[in-house]
């Protein structure tokens, strides 16, 4: 989860790191009372999950309340990159001599941790680096031994901070990893850390990623998740437990495993390219020991997409037999009625693996006008992508 400025700014303070004074406005009425309480001049800057707002004009100084209302007007509902601006921070202004850069990340290839630092931070650093790589420093982190007073010496001899600085960015790199750590965060990027007039080092810039899989040891990160970004039917699936990605197409897929579910979205595209276009609507593997409550679950949650017009179900069984699957599909439709929410739209279930045999037959004994069976993936998308054409 990639967390909005604000938010990081936050963290940050929260672990002791040095940030200026700052607010979150929805309306230019609330950024007036935020530029009235922190007094003088203030920056006012676009909250969206995207680097270059600077850049791209979403980052402005204000003096006083007056000229922060006109510059947050400006800003709110601006489009940065394909993203609407519907928040601004606002902050105390830095008097900067120097921007620097400075990152903690996981580091995925090399199987490590790694920090990237620079004294050439700032709006361009991504010029720096293509065109000038040698002043960036990279220093790999251990993650048993973190970063300690050596490892911090050893960043900033590498990416030759000045002296003058050097005592500070050794403390703030040292409480960085603490957070990094402690917030089980993927990333932490401060661009710019920046050296003021009064000789302070301060974090004018956050952006970091925190690890959802880590979530369950954060019940405060839940609050940090923006809900007008969610998609509903992502949030239902969620709070189900089911791993559901909603797509932009017509037919509705249901399938055991990763691996499994991501192949039948491709032959499901292909097969859709010969019946009007229709692509997938959504990703959800049900996973092994798919019970008839969670084939509910899923089913539920892939019908209630209105842009479903037919639905693939392909399983292979293994761990999980067929009879068992399919007994669960026959036990969901019932479940649905139930629950007053009958399907009507119609299922081709695939059925391969293990006891394929056995849960055919329980299939075709159910004989649901609604289920039609067919053993082969490639049939099974053609015709699923047929009836959703048909649907549409
Ligand atoms: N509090 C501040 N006071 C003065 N200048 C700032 C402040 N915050 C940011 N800036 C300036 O604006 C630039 C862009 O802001 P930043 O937060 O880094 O946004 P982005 O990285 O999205 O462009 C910074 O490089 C810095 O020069
Ligand atoms: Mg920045």
């Amino acid at each position: 989860m990639d967390l909005y400025e604000y938010q990081g700014r936050d963290l940050f303070e929260r672990h002791g790191l040095p940030v200026l004074a700052g607010g979150v406005a929805e309306t230019p009425e609330e950024a007036r009372a935020i530029a009235e309480r922190l007094g003088g001049r203030v920056v006012v800057k676009a909250q969206v999950k995207v680097g270059g707002r600077g850049k791209a004009g979403g980052v402005k100084l204000a003096d006083g309340p007056e000229e922060t209302v006109a510059r947050a007007t400006d800003i709110l509902g601006m489009d940065i990159k394909g993203h609407t601006v519907h928040k601004v921070m606002l902050a105390e202004t830095a008097d900067i001599l120097e921007e620097y850069y400075f990152s903690y990340l996981l580091d995925r290839a090399n199987r490590t941790f790694l920090c990237i630092a620079s004294v050439a931070g700032g709006m361009d650093i991504e010029q720096v680096a293509a065109e000038t790589p040698e002043r960036v420093a990279k220093v790999a982190i251990d993650a048993n031994k973190g970063v300690d007073v050596a490892t911090a010496k050893e960043i900033v001899a590498k990416a030759q901070f000045p002296a003058e600085v050097a005592d500070e960015i050794i403390e703030i790199a040292i409480k960085l990893w603490r957070a990094f750590v402690a917030e089980d965060a993927t990333l932490v990027e401060v661009n710019p850390l920046a050296k003021v007039a009064s000789g302070r080092v301060l974090l004018l810039d956050a952006k970091i990623t925190l690890d959802e899989n880590a979530g369950f040891r954060h019940p405060d990160h839940e609050a940090l998740v923006d809900q007008s970004a969610v998609d509903p039917l992502e949030q239902a699936a969620k709070a189900k437990d089911l791993n559901y990605v909603k797509l932009d197409g017509q037919v509705g897929i249901i399938g055991n495993g990763a691996g499994l579910v991501m192949s039948t979205l491709d032959v499901v595209a292909y097969a859709g390219e010969r019946h009007g276009n229709v692509k997938p609507a959504n990703f959800l593997d049900i996973g092994g020991g798919a019970s008839a409550a969670v084939m509910a679950n899923g089913l539920e949650i892939v019908l209630s997409d209105p842009s479903v017009k037919s639905v693939f179900v392909n399983v292979f069984g293994g761990i999980t037999a067929c009879d068992e699957v399919a007994n669960g599909i026959i036990q969901a439709l019932a479940l649905l009625e139930q629950r007053g929410e009958a399907v009507t739209k119609p299922l081709v279930v695939r059925l391969d693996g293990n006891n394929a045999e056995a849960g055919r037959a329980i299939l075709d004994g159910a004989a649901n006008p609604l289920v039609e069976r067919v053993d082969t993936m490639d049939g099974a998308a053609e015709r699923a992508a047929e009836l959703a054409a048909a649907g549409v």
